[in-house]
């Protein structure tokens, strides 16, 4: 099963300057606690932008396009076929991003793991549109943090539609 999993703006920006646009703790923990065990595939952008890597406990899947390079503590993939191929069997695979992996999988993907985030942000790389003829929710649950610093959100599971 492939699965999508990002944290989206009201207009679907993701980043800005190879970096997230918030830092909301509990979504974090959320993301950690669904990816952990499983492989994570992401983009050499995204992989350059963690702020610790490999994300322990994860097969951690990069692509990059030059031909000749090996990511060190990564395994390195070159197309999206050779990223599903080197998944190492996990049952439920992890798209973490960014924007231009998200577009080349979305098609692909079986479970979007999305957590809207109630804002507005300026950004510089964007998520696809989620097509509600493609994607029924199975899941919707809104923040319930009380506090200031948190910017209030609502998590959402879409599962392909049949
Ligand atoms: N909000 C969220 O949930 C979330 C999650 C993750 C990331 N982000 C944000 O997204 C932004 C990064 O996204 P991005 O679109 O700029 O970069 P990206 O998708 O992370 O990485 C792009 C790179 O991946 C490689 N690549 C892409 N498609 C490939 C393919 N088919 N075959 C082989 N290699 C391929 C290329 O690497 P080479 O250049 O090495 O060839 C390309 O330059 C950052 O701002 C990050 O913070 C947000």
């Amino acid at each position: 099963m492939i699965s999508i999993i990002a944290a989206v703006s009201e207009d679907f920006g993701i980043g800005k300057n190879n970096d997230l646009l918030w830092h909301i703790p509990e979504d974090l923990k959320r993301f950690k606690k669904l990816t952990i065990g499983k492989t994570v595939i992401m983009g050499r952008r995204t992989w350059d932008s963690l702020p610790r890597r490999p994300l322990p406990g994860r097969n951690n899947v990069v692509l990059t396009d030059i031909q000749d390079e090996v990511i060190d503590n990564a395994v390195t993939a070159y197309s999206i076929e050779d990223a599903l191929n080197k998944c190492g069997g996990s049952e439920e695979v992890f798209i973490i991003g960014g924007g231009s992996i998200y577009h080349q999988f979305m098609p692909l993907a079986d479970r979007l793991y999305i957590t809207h985030v109630h804002c507005k942000l300026p950004a510089d790389v964007f998520f696809p549109e989620i097509d509600l003829k493609k994607w029924k929710i199975v899941r919707k649950e809104k923040s319930v943090s009380h506090s200031d610093d948190v910017i209030p959100y609502t998590y959402v599971v879409y599962k392909r539609k049949r």
